[in-house]
C-alpha cells in the first residue's frame, strides 16, 4: 500500500505542471506521479507547433484569439471557458519560462511568433519545431528538484478506486480513492491510497492505430473513468491532423506540422492541383476539421492514397532553421523539401471530448480530478484549434491546483482491499490480444472515421460487442498485463466514440456523417 495526498496519473505537461506548483507550494504534502513508460514518453513530448498565446499587443488582442477558437469549435465551445483559458495564456507561459523552458526569439529579442491553421494572427510560441520535447525536458528538471514528489516510471495505473470497482467500499457518495497501480517490472499490483487523484493521461490516438500519437495514447484515463460512472462527453470529435508523413506500410505516423502551412506551404493532389482553395477562402490555413474533409475529398474523387505538401517555393534556409526535424525526417525518407512534394495524409491526432471537467478541473466523481488532453473542458467544442492544447493543459493544471490550495476535500475512512486476482492464469494466448487490437483498430479506421455513415456505426457496434465479449473474458480470467488493460481501455474509448457519434444528429466541426447532411 502507497499512501499520498495527490496521486497522479500520467507524465506530460498536465500531470507536471499541477505536479509541480503544488509541491512547491505545499512543502509537507506529498504527490506521487505514476507513468507507464519512461517518465518523458508523452504526446506531450511530440508537440510540434507550440503554444498558442496572444503577446503581440499591437496585431493580436485576446477578442482575435477568442473569436479564432469560438470559429473552430464551430459553435460548441464554452465561451466562458474559452475566454478564461485565453487570458490566462500569458501568465501561464511566463511560469514556464521561469521553469527553464527556452522559446525561440526573433532577430529583435522577442518571442518568434508562428502561425498555424485557423489563428488569423501570428501567436505560436515555440522551440524550432520540438516544443513539446523542451517543455518536457524543463519540467521534468524541475520536478527532480522538488524532494516531495516521487516519480514512478513503469507504472500502469489499471482502475481507479471507487465503489463501482470495489464493492466492499461502503460510500454515500461517488468518491474516488485513489487507483490500483501494476508495477510493470516486478509484476505486483499496489494499493495507492490517495486524498485526490489526477487524471492527466493524456490521449486515445492508438485506438485508431493510424495515429501521429505514440503507443501510450490508449485512453486508459478515459476508460477507467468511464468504468468509474464518471461523466464523459464529446467522444464523437476526434481531430485528424490533416498532414501525416504517408509511408506505405506505415501505422505510426511522423506528423508535418500545421506550422509548415502557416509558412506558407501548399497542399496538392497528384496532378498538381492545388485545391484548398476550392474548399475555403482561407485555403491551407482553414481550420483542422474542414483541410481534414477536404483531403478526404480529394482522395475518395482520385483514389489516390495521398495528397502533397509542396514546399519548394520557400525559403528553404529559413524553413531549415525553423523546422530542422521535419526537415532531417523527410532527409531519412528521401524527400529532399527544396525539390520534392511531401507525401501526406490525415492520421488520428486529438481528442477533443473526454472526461467532463468544471473550470477547476473537478470530476462528476468527489476527490477526481482530470487535466489536459483525457478531460472536456469545453475549450475545444467540435474541434480545437491547433496549439490550443498546451495551454489548455497549463492553465487548467493551474486551476486545480488553485482549487487545492483553497480547499480541502476530506474523503470518509475507509479499509481498501488489495488487488484480488485469485483464480487468474498468466495468459497464454498473446495471438488474442494482438489479433483483437489490430481487428479494432481496422474497424476504426473503416467504419469511424473522417467522414461516417449511420450504416457503418451500427455495423461497427456489433463488430465491437465480438472483440468486447472476447477480451473480457479473456481479462477475468488472466493475471493483469499492460497489453490486456490497454487493449480492454481501447475498446471502452471505442464504444463511447461509436455511440455519441449516433447520438449527433448535426454534423459540427470535426464531427462529419453523410446521413446528417438535410
Ligand atoms: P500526455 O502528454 O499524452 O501525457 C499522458 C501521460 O499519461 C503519459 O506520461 C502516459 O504515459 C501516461 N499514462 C497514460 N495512461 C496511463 C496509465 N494507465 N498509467 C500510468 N500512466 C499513464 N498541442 C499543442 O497545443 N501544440 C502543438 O504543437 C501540438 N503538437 C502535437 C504534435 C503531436 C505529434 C501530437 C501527438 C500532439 C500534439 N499536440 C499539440 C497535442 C498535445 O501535445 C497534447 O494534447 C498534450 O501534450 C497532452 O498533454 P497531457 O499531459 O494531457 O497528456
Ligand atoms: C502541429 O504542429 O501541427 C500540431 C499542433 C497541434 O496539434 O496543436
Amino acid at each position: 500500500m502507497i499512501s499520498t495526498n495527490y496521486l497522479v496519473i500520467g507524465s506530460g505537461v498536465a500531470g507536471l505542471t499541477f505536479s509541480i506548483k503544488i509541491a512547491e507550494k505545499f512543502p509537507d504534502r506529498n504527490v506521487v506521479i505514476v507513468t507507464k513508460s519512461d517518465e518523458e514518453e508523452s504526446n506531450t513530448k511530440y508537440a510540434q507547433g507550440g503554444v498558442a498565446v496572444v503577446l503581440d499587443s499591437e496585431t493580436d488582442s485576446f477578442k482575435k484569439h477568442i473569436e479564432d477558437t469560438l470559429i473552430a469549435g464551430d459553435g460548441l465551445c464554452d465561451e466562458s471557458v474559452v475566454e478564461m483559458v485565453i487570458k490566462e495564456g500569458p501568465k501561464r507561459l511566463e511560469e514556464l519560462i521561469l521553469w527553464g523552458t527556452n522559446f525561440d526569439l526573433n532577430p529583435s529579442g522577442n518571442l518568434d511568433l508562428g502561425k498555424e491553421g485557423g489563428h488569423s494572427e501570428y501567436r505560436v510560441v515555440h522551440h524550432k519545431d520540438i516544443t513539446g520535447y523542451e517543455i518536457e525536458r524543463a519540467l521534468l528538471k524541475r520536478v527532480h528538484q522538488l524532494k516531495n514528489i516521487t516519480i514512478l516510471p513503469n507504472h500502469f495505473a489499471i482502475d481507479l478506486i471507487t465503489k463501482h470497482q470495489v464493492k466492499q467500499i461502503e460510500d454515500k457518495e461517488l468518491s474516488c480513492f485513489g487507483a490500483y497501480v501494476l508495477d510493470q517490472k516486478t509484476g505486483h499490483v499496489y494499493t495507492v491510497k490517495a486524498d485526490n487523484t489526477l487524471l492527466a493521461s493524456g490521449g486515445i490516438g492508438c485506438v485508431y492505430g493510424h495515429t501521429t500519437n505514440p503507443i501510450i495514447a490508449t485512453g486508459d484515463g478515459v476508460a477507467m473513468a468511464y468504468r468509474a460512472k464518471a461523466k464523459i462527453k464529446d467522444m464523437e470529435f476526434i481531430q485528424f491532423h490533416p498532414t501525416a508523413l504517408y509511408e506505405e506500410k506505415g501505422e505510426s505516423s511522423f506528423l508535418i506540422s500545421e506550422a509548415v502551412r502557416g509558412f506558407g506551404a501548399y497542399l496538392r493532389n497528384k496532378e498538381g492541383y492545388r485545391f484548398m482553395p476550392d474548399y475555403d477562402k482561407r485555403a491551407e490555413l482553414a481550420s483542422r476539421d474542414i483541410v481534414s474533409q477536404s483531403i478526404d475529398d480529394q482522395l475518395k474523387k482520385t483514389g489516390d492514397s495521398h495528397v502533397f505538401l509542396d514546399c519548394t517555393h520557400l525559403d528553404i534556409k529559413a524553413f531549415k532553421n525553423h523546422f530542422p526535424n521535419i526537415y532531417e525526417k523527410c532527409l531519412e525518407h528521401h524527400i529532399d523539401i527544396e525539390k520534392d512534394w511531401i507525401p501526406v495524409v490525415p492520421a488520428s491526432h486529438y481528442l477533443c471530448g473526454g472526461i467532463v471537467v468544471d473550470k477547476d478541473g473537478k470530476t462528476s466523481i468527489s476527490n477526481l480530478f482530470a487535466c489536459g488532453e483525457c478531460s472536456r473542458t469545453g475549450l475545444h467544442g467540435a474541434n480545437r484549434l491547433a496549439s490550443n492544447s498546451l495551454l489548455e493543459a497549463l492553465v487548467y493544471a493551474h486551476n486545480i491546483f488553485k482549487y487545492h490550495s483553497e480547499h480541502d476535500d476530506s474523503l470518509p475512512k475507509i479499509e481498501i482491499p488489495d488487488w484480488n486476482d485469485e483464480g487468474t492464469i498468466i495468459p497464454k494466448e498473446h495471438i488474442l490480444i494482438q489479433h483483437n487490437l489490430k481487428q479494432l483498430q481496422a474497424l476504426m479506421r473503416d467504419y469511424v472515421g473522417i467522414v461516417r455513415s449511420d450504416k457503418r456505426l451500427k455495423s461497427a457496434i456489433k463488430h465491437l460487442d465480438l472483440i468486447y465479449n472476447e477480451v473480457e473474458e479473456l481479462y477475468k480470467e488472466s493475471k493483469i498485463s499492460t497489453s490486456l488493460c490497454e487493449l480492454r481501455n481501447m475498446i471502452n474509448v471505442a464504444h463511447l466514440i461509436i455511440n455519441q457519434s449516433l447520438e449527433r444528429t448535426e454534423n459540427k466541426g470535426g464531427y462529419y456523417n453523410i446521413d446528417n447532411i438535410k
